[in-house]
């Protein structure tokens, strides 16, 4: 058993019943996190169960220290995003004057994001990250979670084998109305934020990277379906129709919204995720409304990610 449920004044229960993954850990708080123990059962239940859910103290120590028992934190590439005198901690904000929009199948939405693992259009992705509500919207505004092990788990045995060794070409482009794979709706960009205007102005400066369609969690031997929808533009041993129609077939495995959590926020919680493993999502809200979250970047590399050079066509070798 996990000693966080031995903690005076904790509970740990599952994230929601008949869910297979994430836990729900309530009342933790700083003083607990003082002792080296607890802070490894923290990353222990991670690796167990993916997403874990914390109602307890609400702070930006807080979220900080919850998010060091899984990792040394890093500043997200982009400055445009940090919290002034905090930027290990980001702001993904909407604002109606100040965010952006996509048309999602005919409605209008603000900060919509669909299916994605953060930072998949780098070489090094990032071992997890906290969120943490500022500010809430009236409507929408959950965020979504999908187990990628149960992913795995639920492929036929045929199409494990056609992609047990394939990887999949990820584009820095921010604009997600160019994924094509992100969960087979209509989506058409409608505009972008301050930040996402800046941001994409230096597209082309950063390379096509690839990963493994597969790769096994290293604590526990168990196979992960790493495929983030969101980003994704195709399969780099096979272009073409051939494998868009596989990785639309892998798509609709690992985007199953029978299977998704979606957490809709109240203030003072915080939701921690394995992004080695487990897919997000953001519904967005409607576009009059205003909505705040902090966002922790968990370091880490599982050392799989390869960058695409333009001028050969091969990946770069980076060291394992
Ligand atoms: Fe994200």
């Amino acid at each position: 058993m996990n000693i966080l449920a031995q903690l005076d004044g904790v509970e740990l229960v599952p994230l929601k019943p008949d869910l297979p993954f994430g836990a729900e850990v309530r009342g933790l708080n700083r003083e607990h996190l003082e002792d080296q123990a607890v802070r490894s059962a923290v990353n222990a239940l991670l690796v167990q169960a993916g997403v874990i859910y914390f109602r307890g103290e609400d702070t930006h120590e807080m979220q900080l220290e919850i998010s060091k028992c899984i990792g040394e934190l890093e500043h997200f590439p982009y400055p445009e995003t940090w919290v002034e005198n905090h930027p290990e901690l980001v702001e993904i904000k909407y604002f109606p004057d100040n965010g952006t929009c996509y048309e999602v199948d005919g409605e209008c939405l603000g900060g919509w994001v669909p299916w994605h693992t953060d930072l998949i259009y780098t070489d090094a992705i990032n071992r997890g990250g906290v969120l943490r509500p500022k500010q809430l919207s009236q409507h929408g505004g959950k965020t979504g979670f999908l187990d990628q092990i149960l992913a795995y788990e639920r492929l036929p045995e045929e199409l494990r084998h056609r992609i047990a060794d394939l990887h999949v070409v990820y584009s820095p482009d921010i604009n997600l109305a160019n994924s094509r794979f992100a969960g087979f709706r209509q989506v058409r960009f409608i505009r972008g934020a301050r930040s996402f205007n800046e941001i994409i102005k230096r597209v082309y400066q950063r390379p096509l990277v690839l990963h493994p369609l597969v790769y096994v969690q290293k604590e526990s031997g168990r196979k992960v379906l790493n495929f983030s929808p969101g980003f994704a533009q195709g399969i780099y041993e096979l272009g073409g129709p051939e494998g868009e129609a596989l990785l639309t077939e892998v798509a609709s495995y690992c985007a199953s919204e029978d299977y998704a959590y979606y957490h809709a926020w109240q203030p003072g919680d915080m939701v921690l995720w394995d992004n080695w493993r487990v897919l997000h999502c953001a519904t967005g809200i409607p576009v009059d409304e205003e909505r705040v979250m902090y966002r922790t970047t968990i370091s880490g590399d599982y050392k799989l990610g390869r960058r695409l050079r333009w001028e050969t066509g091969e990946l770069e070798k980076i060291e394992i």
